[in-house]
């Protein structure tokens, strides 16, 4: 297919592009509930023609175009869901559900994949095997839409997957590309210290929890400096700490929760342990008791080579080499990585953010937006992947 037909499609699809993504963010929804959201996304597909729609899920939407030739299957991934937070931008699209936003860009990924289902659709006869695009509900929230939808069976007969963030942390006009581990497994824990309540001024007559609960949270900092290998990747944050009601009163118990972070799936199944044992350690060196317990989340993003390659050339085709930005991977967590568990995948960055329109807000941020010109980058991003990876 012609870089410029391609090109001019995306062009002439940008307003409307837009206009959707300013729609979706003006109604967000939140994870597992995208009712209205999958019925727009299902009836502006069905104003395309040549796609083959379906509901995996209650609130996720598949569009399947057949080309005319049979060959490879594509599918392309776009999340769908908003997070609960009340947002404080004032433009005229803000959201309209008070204390829901999105807050992410999930809409803009929407938009993006129905701007690249209405290119290619319109290509059908030019298509050789299949594109499946994966409109996914309920990223944000543990256990997340993705697993649900390949149990639904949408992953069945797929060869090759892609999706993409746009992200704020880059500017505006930068495409990130990550081969190899890209994003992190986040799991959780839940410590409870159990000690003896009592009055402060008797400390000998209780079990001081809080005391005892500290040393927990300092000895949990040992598992990366001194337990595991440098050179592996572990982030372990204690990002709660819940004890005591007032000045003079010891508590007797302490909730701690936290995260842990890691790509390597060894490493990962290792650290449960290691927690465990400087919590029971600890707790009983002081005649303490305690609840442990961990959940592990997603798997980390981990890119496949081959197509990782692909989107690296694609970027240099579709856009030049300013437009390549090879990035280190971090420590967050993403539910595309169920999708790379069924078929060979990558998933990469757009940038969305932009210093001199004051786009520079973080994700999940009351006043996170993303610079709309980047929603033109990611169709023609997905576009032109599509129209590489199926040959
Ligand atoms: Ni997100």
């Amino acid at each position: 297919m012609q870089t410029e037909t391609l090109n001019s499609a995306v062009e002439q699809t940008r307003e409307e592009v837009v206009n959707w993504r300013r729609y979706l963010h003006q109604h967000p929804e939140l994870s597992f509930q995208e009712e209205k959201t999958a019925q727009y996304v299902y009836d502006t597909l069905q104003s395309f023609g040549n796609l083959e729609l379906s509901r995996p899920t209650r609130t996720s939407v598949v569009a399947r175009l057949i080309g005319s030739e049979t060959g490879k299957v594509l599918a392309i991934r776009a999340d769908m869901d908003a997070l609960p937070i009340q947002e404080e931008n004032t433009f005229k699209f803000a959201s309209q559900n008070p204390g829901v936003m999105h807050a992410c860009g999930h809409d803009g990924h929407t938009a993006m994949l129905l701007g690249a289902a209405k290119i290619l659709s319109g290509m059908k006869d030019k298509i050789k095997g299949e594109v499946r695009f994966l409109f996914q509900h309920a990223e944000e929230l543990y256990p997340g839409g993705a697993e649900e939808m390949v149990q639904a069976g949408v992953m069945d007969g797929v060869d090759m997957v892609i999706g993409a963030h746009l992200w704020a942390p880059i500017e505006i006009g930068k495409v990130g590309v990550v081969y190899g581990a890209m994003m992190a497994a986040p799991d959780t824990f839940w410590i409870t210290v159990k000690g003896k309540g009592g009055h402060a001024a008797l400390p000998h007559d209780t079990i001081d929890s809080i005391a005892i609960a500290a040393q927990v949270v300092t000895n949990l900092q040992h598992i990366v400096s001194r337990n595991t290998d440098p050179l592996d990747n572990l982030v372990v944050s204690v990002t709660q700490f819940i004890a005591g009601t007032t000045h003079n009163v010891i508590p007797g118990a302490v909730e701690i929760c936290g995260t842990v972070r890691s790509f390597d799936a060894k490493l990962r199944e290792s650290v449960p342990q290691l927690m465990e044992r400087i919590v029971k350690g600890i707790t009983e060196a002081h005649g303490a008791g305690y609840e442990f317990k961990y959940q592990c989340g997603y798997r980390p993003v981990i890119n496949d080579e081959q197509v990782t390659k692909v989107i690296e050339e694609t970027v240099l085709e579709a856009f030049g080499e300013g437009t390549l930005y090879m990035m280190k991977p971090n420590m967050g967590g993403e539910d595309f990585s169920a999708f790379q568990q069924k078929a060979p995948g990558t998933y990469f960055y757009v940038g969305a953010g932009n210093k001199e329109k004051d786009i520079i807000y973080p994700h999940h941020h009351a006043r996170f937006t993303v610079d709309e010109d980047a929603l033109e980058i990611g169709v023609k991003m997905f576009v032109h992947a599509a129209c590489k990876l199926l040959g």
